[in-house]
């Protein structure tokens, strides 16, 4: 089974392409750069009509990922925004009609939720899928509008659309990483694992899930976790603080100021299976354990030449 994945040369496209071959599949990369890659590659601008429906000629899914995202706002404009998010994914879409192609799994972001998220001083917010979709930025309102459109191609035309809001997977150093993972972070093995499971699924007609990092709390420890993360950091990761000073970072500026909020991954339990392998737990062992190559992604190289910001 042939998946086509948009915006492959990416940090998405860089874990997913392997995982794909791993699991019987025959990835298809599609990227506007050229990609020194050992995968079927097809060099082409997600914002140019042709360019996609060439690209999804013999496709049996899509993977979109050619996005402009979150570090791009500083430095692109609004209507280069909307015309790689939005006229994009409208591409795919119409592509996948053309062809006949009847599933797209989509990316989207925990940035759709905005306002959503942001509560009162002392409160804290629990994020589930339930939650509106009322996004801050320009490249939140591109993933809310695409997730509108492919709901629109699921009911109108059959188009199965997995919709992925994803935490963050960016690379980092190993310590950031790490605690990215209690605040919204992502594993990028367990995004690839998540797609994984979206491409076997066959019950899913339109629907979005939260894709992140387990939590290693309870809803009951929220207040606690809001109040002294720190502690219950500690009470939870005996020396958590110690492994951290000893590599030279401080844990405070590590937790950082998110702790009012919970990224349910539930949905995405009950609903895919999705069952994430990389959490905080398991970083803290590695960090026990002086392991850094428990997260291989920070070094990971391009494929082919940077991209241009
Ligand atoms: N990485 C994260 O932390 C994160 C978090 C939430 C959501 N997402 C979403 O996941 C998807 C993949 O993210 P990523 O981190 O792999 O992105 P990335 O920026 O690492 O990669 C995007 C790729 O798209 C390519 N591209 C850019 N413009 C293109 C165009 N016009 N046509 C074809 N390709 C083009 C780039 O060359 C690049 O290889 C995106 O849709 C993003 O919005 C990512």
């Amino acid at each position: 089974m042939k998946v086509l994945i948009t915006g492959a040369g990416g940090n998405l496209g860089r874990v997913l392409a392997p995982a794909l071959q791993d699991n019987g599949y025959t990835p298809v990369l599609m990227d506007f750069r050229p990609l020194d890659t050992p995968y079927e590659f097809i060099q082409g601008d997600a914002s140019s009509k042709a360019d996609v429906f060439r690209a999804a000629e013999d496709a049996d899914i899509i993977v979109h990922g050619a996005a402009l995202h979150g570090v791009h706002l500083q430095n692109h404009s609004r209507d280069e925004f909307w015309k790689l998010n939005m006229e994009g994914t409208y591409h795919v879409y119409e592509a996948a009609r053309e062809h006949g192609i009847r599933k797209v799994l989509l990316c989207s972001t925990m940035g759709v939720y905005g306002a959503s998220i942001s509560v009162p001083d002392s409160s804290f917010a629990v994020v589930t899928e339930d939650l509106p979709c009322l996004p801050g930025d320009f490249y939140g309102l591109t993933k809310t509008l695409a997730e509108e459109l492919a709901g629109f191609y699921s009911r109108s035309h059959g188009i199965r659309t997995i919709s992925y809001r994803l935490g963050m997977f960016v690379p980092e150093n190993f310590l950031r990483y790490g605690f990215r993972l209690l605040k919204g972070g992502v594993d990028d093995r367990d995004v690839a694992q998540a797609f994984l499971l979206g491409l076997k699924n066959d019950t899913i007609m339109f629907d979005a899930f939260n894709v992140m990092a387990a939590v290693p709390f309870s809803l009951e420890q929220l207040p606690q976790w809001r109040e002294d993360p720190r502690a219950l950091l500690e009470s939870r990761f005996p020396g958590i603080a110690d492994l951290v000073t000893r590599r030279g970072e401080n844990i405070d500026e590590l937790l950082g100021a998110w702790g009012h909020v919970y990224w349910s991954i539930e949905k995405a339990r009950a609903g895919l299976g999705y069952q994430p392998g990389y959490n905080f737990a398991e970083f803290y062992r590695a960090l026990q354990s002086g392991n850094d190559a428990h997260y291989p992604f920070a070094d990971l190289p391009w494929w082919g030449v940077p991209e241009q910001t």
